[in-house]
């Protein structure tokens, strides 16, 4: 085999490699139809009723799957949702991924008594504690970063992001790649947990 040949060969196994194993492709109609039970609590187009639990609509589809996933093997750990996924099947987890990301999620408003603190948090980080600007991966608006699974927090309820800042500075949830998430949050203190929760919700996106 000629050099040129085994090379090209072994940048195809390595682009193989790098692509993940493409999940159940996502109907969206259908998941509409298998969301009734979740709207109790997501609300009917996924904008969630209760500030403690998660806006779904307009979050990326592929981080919903993924979590979705998480929930049914284990790896992300929550009574509620564990029952709620136990009887669903790949398709199910796809299609009802598909049907929220597709929806317009409803933005908060940021508190303005802790405004500025949020703010500097959210764009700068704390370089005197290591902790890095979550603009960084999350997006000035919040938008994340769809093909790295990184979800989007803008317009998320400030409840819900002080209790995830909480389970991945404890560990109990783990925080991706890395346990990226596990190690800024545990920088963050309470106060700042809240400040930069409810900067974020209040950020609008116009992707
Ligand atoms: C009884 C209320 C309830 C019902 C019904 C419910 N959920 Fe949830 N859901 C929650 C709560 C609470 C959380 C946050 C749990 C945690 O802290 O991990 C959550 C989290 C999620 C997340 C993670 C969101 C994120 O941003 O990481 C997804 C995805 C999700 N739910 C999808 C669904 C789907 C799909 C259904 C319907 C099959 C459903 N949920 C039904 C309460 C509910
Ligand atoms: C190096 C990249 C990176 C930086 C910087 C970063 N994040 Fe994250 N964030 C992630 C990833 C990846 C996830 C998804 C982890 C998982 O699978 O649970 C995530 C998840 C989250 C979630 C959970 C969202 C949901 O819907 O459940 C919140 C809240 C969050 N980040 C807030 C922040 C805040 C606040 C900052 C700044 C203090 C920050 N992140 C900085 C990469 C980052």
């Amino acid at each position: 085999m000629n050099r040129r040949l085994v090379f090209a060969l072994f940048a195809l196994v390595t682009l193989a490699c790098a692509v993940p194993v493409s999940a159940a492709e996502g109907d969206a109609a259908a998941g509409k139809q298998k969301s009734t039970a979740c709207a109790a609590c997501h609300g009917p187009t996924g904008n969630a009723s209760n500030g403690e639990w998660p806006n779904l609509a307009g979050q990326h589809e592929d981080y919903l799957y993924q979590q979705l996933k998480a929930y049914k093997s284990g790896e992300r750990q929550n009574a509620i949702m564990a029952g709620q996924v136990a009887n669903l099947s790949d398709q199910d987890m796809a299609d009802l991924a598909a049907y929220f990301a597709g929806q317009t999620m409803e933005i908060g408003a940021a508190n303005e008594e802790v405004l500025e603190l949020g703010r500097n948090i959210y764009r700068a980080g704390d370089s005197t504690k290591g902790l890095p600007a979550c603009t960084a991966c999350h997006g000035p608006a919040g938008w994340g970063n769809a093909p790295a699974d990184y979800p989007r927090i803008g317009g998320q309820n400030a409840p819900y992001i002080v209790l995830q800042l909480q389970a991945y500075a404890s560990g109990e949830r783990p925080g991706g790649p890395g346990a990226m998430m596990n190690d800024i949050a545990a920088k963050l203190t309470e106060e700042e947990m809240r400040a930069v929760a409810s900067y974020a919700s209040g950020l609008y996106s116009k992707e």
